[in-house]
């Protein structure tokens, strides 16, 4: 095919490619150590998980046969919502296919044509696309910036029939995230709809790994939850949870991403609710998790790299230029090391970086050595 179209996507390309941006995608190469997996507490062949997710196989096949409300809805569905909702200390909740389309259903479909919604400007990529098509105004934040979220609150208020304020927890590319005490504070001053994105913080944050909401105690404060079922839950898959039953019929009866897709595999459903009950139990992995990350970090920052003060499981070695990026990816790969180079657009201009993603199944031997090849 040689036309117009061919010719215009071929020069984009050819575009990414000059500036060493072009994406590829590869099937996972084998390795020793995998840092680029967000299975965090490494449940994905964990026992429970597979007998869960074996068992729901048997009894209700490979796939769920239907969209949700023509059947494709069933017990193992039901069962997961049944752990989810006292988990994250909700009442109401959805299970959609991915957190890709939970974000977009939420922010798609629920502000309306008189709201505000406010988020970081480093939120997730299906957060962006979904405000872009919503009715409603949208602006965004500077990153973590409590100041500049109240200022925009200040600005707004009675512009506005409702604001929203959009937030990740453990943000996917920095593994930094809000004071969300900070946040609810601010929410009881300017009242707001609070979306909290928690697909980093579940399973790693909290004493029963419900997420950052639960260990800072806001978890009653988040109006609208979402998470992915695809992380430490091991599983894919995702929920919208709300103490709003109005919310949640709400997203029933207009998300076309819920109506109008196949739904969840019984299987996947069935495999993150054994996970649930492995993550609560998880306390002594997330903790030493947790000290591994913040030391990695320091050991890091002392010879000289870039990353940020946090202890969440997702470090970023902040390189800036794309080239030395991928240098630095295929120098770890070379020792069976894998790890995620992240370019612009995914990340902002200048600022591509290694993503390392810590789980329960590194060791600090494993860091030494990571730590040994950056700096050889
Ligand atoms: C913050 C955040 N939200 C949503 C998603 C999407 O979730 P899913 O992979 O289930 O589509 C991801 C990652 O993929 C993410 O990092």
């Amino acid at each position: 095919m040689d036309t117009p179209l061919e010719h215009r996507l071929q020069q984009e390309l050819d575009r990414r490619r000059q500036n060493n941006l072009l994406r590829r995608l590869e099937v996972a190469p084998p390795c020793r150590v995998n840092l680029s997996s967000n299975d965090y507490l490494q449940l994905r062949s964990d026992a429970a998980v597979l007998d869960a997710a074996h068992a729901a196989l048997e009894e209700y096949g490979a796939g769920s046969g239907a969209s949700p409300l023509l059947y494709g809805n069933t017990p193992c569905h039901e069962r997961l919502l049944t752990a989810l909702k006292p988990w994250k200390r909700k009442t109401a909740g959805l299970v959609f296919n991915t957190g890709f389309m939970a974000n977009q259903a939420v922010l798609k479909h629920v502000p309306g044509a008189n709201d505000l919604v406010l988020v970081d400007r480093l939120i997730h990529h299906s957060v962006i696309q979904a405000v872009l098509q919503s009715p409603a105004d949208y602006k965004r934040y500077v990153h973590l910036d409590l100041n500049h979220l109240e200022d925009l609150l200040n600005k707004h208020r009675n512009d506005y029939e409702t604001i929203f304020v959009v937030t990740e927890s453990v943000f996917s590319m920095d593994g930094d995230y809000p004071d969300l005490k900070a946040l609810v504070a601010l929410k009881k001053r300017h009242p707001f709809v609070l979306v909290l994105d928690e697909a980093h913080g579940t399973g790693v944050f909290g004493p029963t790994g419900g997420g950052l909401a639960e260990e800072m105690g806001v978890l009653d404060e988040i109006d609208i939850l979402v998470g992915t079922l695809g992380k430490a839950l091991a599983s894919m898959g995702a929920y919208v949870l709300s103490s709003s039953q109005t919310v949640i019929d709400h997203l029933v009866n207009h998300s076309g991403e819920f109506i109008y897709s196949t739904y969840l595999a019984p299987a996947c459903a069935a495999a993150a609710e054994a996970a649930i009950g492995r993550v609560q139990a998880m306390q002594a992995e997330r903790q030493s998790l947790r000290e591994r990350a913040a030391t990695f970090r320091h050991a890091l920052t002392q010879k000289g790299w870039t990353t940020h003060a946090f202890d969440s499981q997702i470090v970023p070695v902040v390189v800036g230029d794309p080239d030395r990026a991928l240098a630095l990816r295929d120098r770890l790969l070379a020792q069976g090391i894998l790890t995620a180079a992240v370019r612009p657009p995914t990340v902002p201009p200048n600022s591509s970086r290694l993503r390392l993603s810590l789980h329960s199944g590194v060791t600090q031997e494993h860091l030494d050595e990571v730590l040994e090849l950056l700096n050889p």
